[in-house]
């Protein structure tokens, strides 16, 4: 969808910003540039709508040399979010929004009926924040803006430079996860500039890491930290990029173990071969669990417990608080079972209403940490690859 082809940028005093790029944006794909102050990153993305053109090389969009389009037409169809936000202080939120489909010959009615939609899709209430300025707004509101606005047009392409880079890890957070909600409807073919490489790997379907006007690394989120392509995106992604790689890598049905099953029903089970058992309902959605222990000492066959001939598995399973769907990532699975102080979580399908799949153990996520590393590096040998920052903690 955008292709660079040995583009290069010397700025008139002589400043080479950008040295012989040649990469290719999917349709669809989330490329996120990360890399230091000053490297190149905003130059790459103006030239992209030819607010700077290059000297050298040539870009492409959908299979279009950009140098042969009318740029006013070029912009047209790319949404871009500057890096100041850059709101026009006189106007209000909702004109502000409103302005690109104004400018193109939408009637100004329609055009902030439309604005007031995605103010909405971007989690501002118009209601409440299309009359104000944008002083009148908290940094993150005013880069929520900034993205509704970009989107306004419904450009395929959007260009985003740093576009959450003005506010607190909290609201950042909170920003990339819409974002990232949004994106999985809107499938925008989306370059976005970060120097933040937690921001990068998070966002990114793939990553480009610049060192000096150049791609060092340009690969998935987990190829280029479990196998760095050179010392220095080594040092960039940091002797932490194990830890980050559990953000990167989701649960995967494979990974899961099977223990043994009990539904709620079921006569209390006298012999478990494990610890512990899943409960299940009767649609084998995950109700919770039960110990061994408890259902041996509870059992109506026991010799201690006469007389409870009935008793079931429903009077003494436990809830289960440690689960998540398939598809979370291994940070998550791993924050659970900290957070519950849990030896293991219960996984489950979302989409089928919470059926139970299996169990995540602290072994089958170093497992799956490995299998991902193999698929995504696919040459890379198992010595090579970095885990040793993942599993002390594990054990
Ligand atoms: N108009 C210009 N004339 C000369 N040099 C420029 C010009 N604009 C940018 N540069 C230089 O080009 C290099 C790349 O700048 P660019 O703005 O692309 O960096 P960046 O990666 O976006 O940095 P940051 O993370 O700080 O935004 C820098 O060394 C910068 O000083
Ligand atoms: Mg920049």
């Amino acid at each position: 969808m955008i292709r660079f082809e040995h583009v290069s940028k010397q700025y008139a005093d002589g400043t080479t910003a950008v040295d012989d790029l040649s990469f290719e944006v999917n349709e669809g794909e989330l490329v996120t540039l990360v890399g230091p102050s000053g490297c190149g990153k905003t130059t790459t993305m103006k030239m992209v709508n030819r607010l700077i053109e290059p000297t050298g090389g040539r870009i492409f969009l959908d299979g279009d040399d950009i140098s042969a389009i009318d740029p006013v037409q070029l912009r047209r169809r790319i949404g871009y979010v500057i890096q100041q936000v850059g709101l026009f202080p006189h106007k209000t939120v909702l004109d502000n929004t409103a302005t690109v489909p104004h400018l193109l010959g939408v009637k100004r009615a329609e055009a902030r009926k439309r604005a007031a939609e995605l103010l909405d899709l971007v989690g501002l209430d118009p209601k409440t924040f299309g009359d104000r300025y944008p002083e009148q707004l908290s940094g993150g509101q005013r880069q929520r803006v900034g993205v509704a606005r970009a989107l306004a047009a419904d450009p395929p392409v959007l260009l985003m430079d740093e576009p959450f880079g003005a506010v607190d890890p909290v609201v950042r957070d909170h920003l990339q996860t819409e974002f990232l909600r949004l994106q999985q409807t809107l499938g925008k073919t989306v370059l976005f500039v970060t120097h933040d490489i937690e921001e990068a790997v998070r966002l990114g379907d793939r990553i480009a890491v610049y060192g000096q006007g150049r791609i060092e690394q340009f690969d998935t989120p987990s190829a280029v930290l479990g196998a760095p392509a050179t010392d220095y995106v080594a040092d960039f992604v940091g002797a932490d990029r194990g830890l980050k790689r559990l953000s990167v890598t989701p649960i995967e049905e494979g990974d899961l173990e099977q223990p043994p099953v009990v539904h709620l029903d079921d006569p209390l089970p006298r012999d478990l071969d494990a610890p512990w058992a899943v409960v299940l309902d009767s649609d084998n959605n995950l109700h919770g669990w039960i110990s061994a222990e408890h259902a041996r000492a509870a059992n109506p066959g026991d010799p201690g417990n006469p007389g409870k001939k009935d008793d079931t598995v429903r009077a003494h399973a436990r809830r289960m608080e440690a689960w998540l769907p398939v598809g979370a990532s291994l940070k998550q699975a791993f924050a659970t079972m900290l957070q519950h102080d849990a030896g293991w979580i219960a996984v489950i399908d979302e989409r089928s209403e919470g059926r139970f799949l299996g169990v995540l153990t602290p072994a089958r996520l170093h497992e799956a940490l490995r299998r991902s590393t193999a698929a995504d590096a696919r040459d890379i040998a198992r010595a090579e690859v970095e885990l040793e920052t993942v599993a002390p903690l594990l054990k």
